[in-house]
This record gives C-alpha cells, sequence and structure tokens, in this order.
C-alpha cells in the first residue's frame, strides 16, 4: 500500500471525507494507519501521554521522537506532525528551521501551526520552501494562557468573523488542510463552504471534509470526555479488568504456571 501523499489529501476536498487520528506511539500508529488517511502526532501527547497539564510545554525533541515512532509505526496514511509551542511564532525562519528538523527527523510529511491572520505568512514562507502546512482555527490550545480554558469559540458574531478571516488566511497561504476546533457549528460550515482545501473539523460539524480525534479519548482510554468526543471503545475498562486479574493471579501465585515456565521434563 502506497503512503497517501498531501497532493492526494488536497484532493479530496468535497470528497470522500478524510479520517484523522492521533496517534504518539509505534504500536498504536501500526493498528490505526490501515483505516486512517492520516495520523496526527498531536502536541495532545503533553496531557495525554507526559501527563502535563496543558500543551505549552511540550518541546521539539518530544514531537521528533514520537513523530519518528508513528512514522516508522505506519505505511498507509500521511503523517503530520505538529510544531510545539514557541518553536514557529517567532518568525517564517525559525519556523523554517524547526519545521524541516521535524521532518528530517520524522519522516513525516508535512506539519501542523495553530494560528490564523498572525501566522498565515509563516505559512506561506515554509508551503514555499518545501514544507506541507496544515492549519489549525478556532479554539487553539496552544493559546490556554489567553484564552483562559478550551471553552467553545465564536459565540459573539465578531468573533465568530474573525475565525472565519483566519481560515481563510490560512487557506490563501497556501496550507493543503486545516483542523477546525471547537466552534459553534455554523463557522465550521461557512469556512468548509469557503476555503479551497479540506477542513477537518473536532468540534465543528460533519459537513467538515474531514474529522480528527485523540485517539485515548475515543478509545475510552483517557478520563476526560469533552462534548465533542465519542467513546468508540472502552479501553480503559479492559485495562483495569487485565491489570486486576494479573493483580489477583500474582497475589494467588495462579501465575506464573506450568504453561509459561522453563522446565525440563
Ligand atoms: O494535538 C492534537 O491532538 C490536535 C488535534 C486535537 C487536532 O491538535
Ligand atoms: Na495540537
Amino acid at each position: 500500500m502506497k503512503r497517501l501523499t498531501v497532493p492526494r489529501i488536497r484532493q479530496r476536498k468535497g470528497g470522500e471525507p478524510l479520517v484523522m487520528l492521533t496517534a504518539y506511539t509505534v504500536r498504536m500508529a501500526q493498528l490505526m494507519d490501515p483505516h486512517c488517511d492520516m495520523l496526527l502526532v498531536g502536541d495532545s501527547l503533553a496531557q495525554v501521554i507526559y501527563g502535563l497539564p496543558h500543551t505549552v510545554a511540550v518541546t521539539m525533541e518530544m514531537m521528533a521522537l514520537h513523530g519518528a515512532a508513528v512514522v516508522r509505526g505506519s505505511y498507509h496514511a500521511a503523517v503530520i506532525v505538529d510544531m510545539p509551542f514557541g518553536s514557529y511564532e517567532a518568525s517564517p525562519e525559525l519556523a523554517f528551521t524547526n519545521a524541516s528538523r521535524l521532518l528530517k527527523e520524522t519522516g513525516a510529511a508535512g506539519v501542523k501551526v495553530e494560528g490564523g491572520k498572525v501566522i498565515a505568512p509563516t505559512i506561506e514562507f515554509l508551503t514555499q520552501r518545501g514544507i506541507p502546512v496544515m492549519g489549525h482555527v478556532g479554539l487553539t490550545p496552544q493559546a490556554v494562557n489567553i484564552l483562559g480554558g478550551y471553552g467553545v469559540r465564536g459565540k459573539s458574531a465578531a468573533e465568530a468573523r474573525s475565525i472565519v478571516e483566519d481560515a481563510e488566511a490560512v487557506a490563501k497561504a497556501g496550507a493543503f488542510a486545516m483542523v477546525i476546533e471547537g466552534v459553534m457549528e455554523p463557522i465550521a460550515i461557512e469556512i468548509t463552504q469557503k476555503v479551497d482545501c479540506p477542513t477537518i473539523g473536532i468540534g465543528a460539524s460533519a459537513q467538515c471534509d474531514g474529522q480528527v480525534l485523540v485517539a485515548e479519548d475515543m478509545l475510552g482510554l483517557f478520563d476526560r470526555t469533552p462534548k465533542f468526543v465519542k467513546r468508540f471503545g472502552a479501553m480503559q475498562e479492559h485495562v483495569e479488568d487485565a491489570v486486576k486479574k494479573y493483580a489477583e493471579d500474582v497475589r494467588s501465585r495462579a501465575f506464573p504456571s506450568a504453561e509459561q515456565l522453563y522446565r525440563s521434563e
């Protein structure tokens, strides 16, 4: 199976919905890859893998190591790596240095950056120099210290207009796709109709050109359930059940038994 390319993803605008999930580790990437068009090495690994309070603390090293693991575990999906907070905002040149490092060290197909009008010149700078960029508008978690939380964006008419303008700027700058996160649904629909690249929704709209979720959220492995998450699995219960049985078997000496032991017969 040949790996999906950025141009082929871009061509999917208005077509069959794009399927995207986050992946941070090789085994999860292997399991999700056959069913996904894109795997996102999201900086949400802050909370999901590292127990950090938000994504602001994520480093280039974390993204490079997890990105490389996900590329090694996938053959079909295009792998996109989040640029961590602080690695791209200061200037297009800084962004190029760090984005090119991520592509070199991971083998990923592209990077994702948060932001709208302000970051559009950087998106243009990167795409003109060989780095495919996915945008991310609406609720942008790296701005949590400005926003004060993760509430839905675009409730006022002014904020809604500003988000649509952000999306148009990101598309015009050459983003090959964009995530729309945590917005009032009409905003996601309007953006999807207006921009020429695929929109990937999370807490956005079924009319987006694709959807993304944090894998651990939809697998039921993570103890948060925002409104926009649908649990497609119950992994937490599976893990708890298996660990409980293991602990019981160790304590009762039922494990290990003859099957698991090396004995000369
Ligand atoms: O980091 C992440 O997981 C993301 C997705 C939720 C879009 O950016
Ligand atoms: Na992210």
